[in-house]
């Protein structure tokens, strides 16, 4: 699970009050946490978490790495200061496929885990025939999986959002078939890229609000390996997301 924390108006001792509660939360969830603050409060949460089995994450990196982009941080900064994951090409930040592509391949040499958010513009949740949505997936994905190698693959997270269902309410959410559709979908293209072993080794999750509201519906599709969760991630929703998840046996399909 992704706690993307995005531009937060939380003052930082409320966000850091907040992982202390998370810590407890997190008892009974058997899975992998990774919470995205923004840089600024990276090694204040580094901090906070200590030792616990929480992972750091960072919402975005440099595409490139020549120490001469005032304003960028880069791979290896990320690195340094502790990072084990970072978001890229999310929706928000509206950037061209080949950016995208730079930021995975600079990540995978600096040996952070990318989360490369993948997702149709689409018109919601009426368009389960729409071969454009498809089309839109498998185009943005390919092209940026195509130049990391098997090897790598195995050390990045997809996650599927659709673009319309971020940022919205509880009702905003995408429909179990929709999104049974889109998850076997993105498997599908992963295999015939790198083959069904290693296919099944890159988990997909989904984002797009996702809240406590309906996170048992998205359980009980049962074909994800996790959530992207934006707005709902920085308050006591995000605890009895993780505790709905925590007692929910998985069973993942596909
Ligand atoms: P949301 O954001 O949960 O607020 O829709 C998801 C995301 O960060 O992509």
């Amino acid at each position: 699970m992704v706690a993307n924390w995005k531009s937060t108006k939380l003052p930082l001792n409320d966000l850091l009050d907040m992982i202390f509660e998370i810590k407890k939360a997190i008892r009974k969830y058997k899975g992998e946490l990774i919470i995205c603050p923004p840089f600024p409060y990276l090694e204040y949460v580094r901090q906070e978490i200590g030792k616990n089995r929480i992972c750091l994450g960072a919402q975005n990196v440099a595409s490139k790495d020549n120490g001469r982009q005032t304003g960028e941080v880069t791979a290896p900064i990320l690195t340094e200061v502790g990072v084990s994951h970072c978001i890229v090409g999310h929706s928000e930040r509206n950037e061209g496929r080949e950016e995208v592509t730079e930021k995975v391949i600079q990540l995978v040499q600096h040996r952070v885990h990318p989360i490369i958010c993948v997702g149709e513009k689409g018109q919601g949740n009426s368009d389960i025939k729409d071969a454009d949505a498809l089309r839109e997936i498998q185009e943005e994905l390919i092209f940026v999986i195509k130049e990391v190698s098997p090897k790598d693959i195995t050390r990045c997270i997809i996650a599927y959002e659709p673009k319309w269902a971020i940022g919205g309410s509880a009702e905003a959410v995408i429909e179990s078939d929709l999104l049974h559709q889109r998850v076997l979908f993105i498997r599908k293209l992963l295999k015939e890229r790198y083959g069904r072993s290693i296919a099944f080794n890159v988990p997909i999750l989904y984002g797009g609000s996702v809240k406590a509201e309906n996170i048992s519906k998205l359980e009980s599709i049962g074909v994800t390996n996790g959530y992207l969760v934006g707005s709902a991630s920085v308050d006591e929703e995000f605890l009895r997301i993780i505790s709905e998840v925590s007692s929910t046996k998985k069973i993942t399909k596909g």
